[in-house]
């Protein structure tokens, strides 16, 4: 493999995991040309507590250009082509700090320790009870009050064979939000020259502690969050969900998805029965906002997870996973209260995020997939992000 640049050995390094952890992918998303795309690094501006905050900007050879900063990870804008090849901004946020700062509902973040809710803040592990930060009605949800898209995040940048990128590295101390064990984070950002950002998760820790992180970028493929979502296209290659109760906390049931209005095993409209208030999961969620068991047909690595489509511009966005969930939120919570990019209005449902994830409440349901991360482990997740687009 020819290395175009690298700034230190462990880059390499992850290059070469990122390009052994590629083959997995399918082959017709495979590509072993040198990336073309650019890297630049400027400052954001200044937090209230006087840290700086820095803007990556990430270009591939068809210019589609993904910028993240380096607060909360978060990514604020996606530029990609519609099927003219008009560039537009496909995810919602603010065009500055400030409104990050002030009020978001997790625009783009890194959500961690643990993504999605932990009912009451509590669980128990190796016979100790803890308790941590409710910041959700009764419940923990996303991290908890500082969670991990409220934090700056050390950032290197790279080019490498698998495109541009960023990573970025943040230490969780003991007890943080009232978890337990140090836990060392890093999240890498790679925009390819095959259109996909690649997410690539990684952790230790010194003591056992849950983890399950993902990503909350909200999407609206019709450019500029300009209008609601439910024209979209979705399917969602899940056969179950976990229902949830009226706090949004499963119930520890695996519900088959057939004749319900969370079947998108088929490509549908996300407003088609987003509305079926006599759906008790559709009224707990004000809509869609449940975790969906994917199907992975006994294949370990990544899989195909769900796919979106947006008719009116033809731009189409692929989910590729390691993780045995994704969280479908409909945006049923924005309500015109945000002014975001440009001075956009987000109305309810003017985007969706689609978070894969372990399923929530992990740690308190034996029956689902564990969450937990001992010492000596390595936590490594993937989630890939493709973006194309469909001809009429
Ligand atoms: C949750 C929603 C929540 C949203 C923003 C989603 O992951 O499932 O209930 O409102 O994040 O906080």
């Amino acid at each position: 493999m020819t290395m175009v640049r690298h700034r230190s050995a462990a880059l390499v390094l992850l290059a070469l995991a990122a390009q052994r952890a590629c083959a997995a992918r399918p082959a017709a998303t495979r590509d072993h040309s040198p990336a073309t795309g650019r890297v630049t690094r400027t400052p954001f501006g200044t937090l209230p507590d006087g840290q700086a905050v820095e803007l990556l900007t990430l270009t591939n050879a068809h210019g589609i250009e993904v910028r993240a900063m380096t607060y909360g990870g978060i990514i604020l804008s996606v530029r990609a082509p519609d099927r003219t090849g008009r560039l537009d901004d496909i995810v919602l946020g603010y065009d500055s700090l400030e409104g990050y700062v002030r009020k978001s509902p997790y625009f783009g973040a890194i959500v961690g320790r643990v993504g999605n809710r932990i009912a009451r803040g509590r669980f128990t592990l190796d016979g100790r009870s803890y308790a941590l930060a409710t910041n959700n009605g009764p419940n923990h949800l996303h991290g908890g009050i500082v969670g991990f898209d409220k934090v700056v995040w050390a950032a290197q940048e790279f080019r490498s064979d698998s495109g541009v990128g960023v990573v970025f590295t943040h230490t969780s101390p003991d007890g943080d939000e009232g978890y337990p064990g140090t836990l060392r984070a890093r999240v890498t950002y790679t925009l390819t020259d095959r259109d996909e950002l690649v997410v690539d998760y990684h952790a230790t820790t010194d003591r056992a502690t849950p983890v399950n992180l993902t990503q909350h970028t909200y999407w609206n493929l019709a450019g500029d969050g300009r209008r609601d979502v439910l024209g979209h296209e979705l399917m969602i290659a899940a056969d179950s969900f976990t229902p949830v109760d009226s706090t949004l906390i499963p119930t520890g049931e695996i519900a088959p998805v057939a004749g319900t209005p969370f079947d998108f095993r088929e490509l549908t409209p996300i407003g088609s029965r987003i509305d079926r208030r006599d759906d008790q999961q559709i009224a707990h969620g004000g809509g869609y906002d449940h975790n969906f068991v994917l199907d992975r047909r006994g294949a370990a690595g990544l899989a195909h997870a769900a796919r979106v489509v947006e008719p009116t511009t033809g731009r189409t966005l692929d989910v590729y996973t390691t993780e045995p969930g994704v969280q479908f939120y409909s945006g049923n919570f924005l309500d015109g209260s945000i002014t975001g990019k440009q001075g956009h209005v987000y109305q309810h449902r003017f985007g969706f995020a689609l978070e894969t994830q372990h399923f929530p409440d992990s740690p308190n349901h034996p029956n689902f997939p564990t969450t937990i991360l001992h010492p000596g482990e390595e936590y490594r997740s993937r989630t890939v992000f493709a973006f194309a687009v469909t001809r009429p």
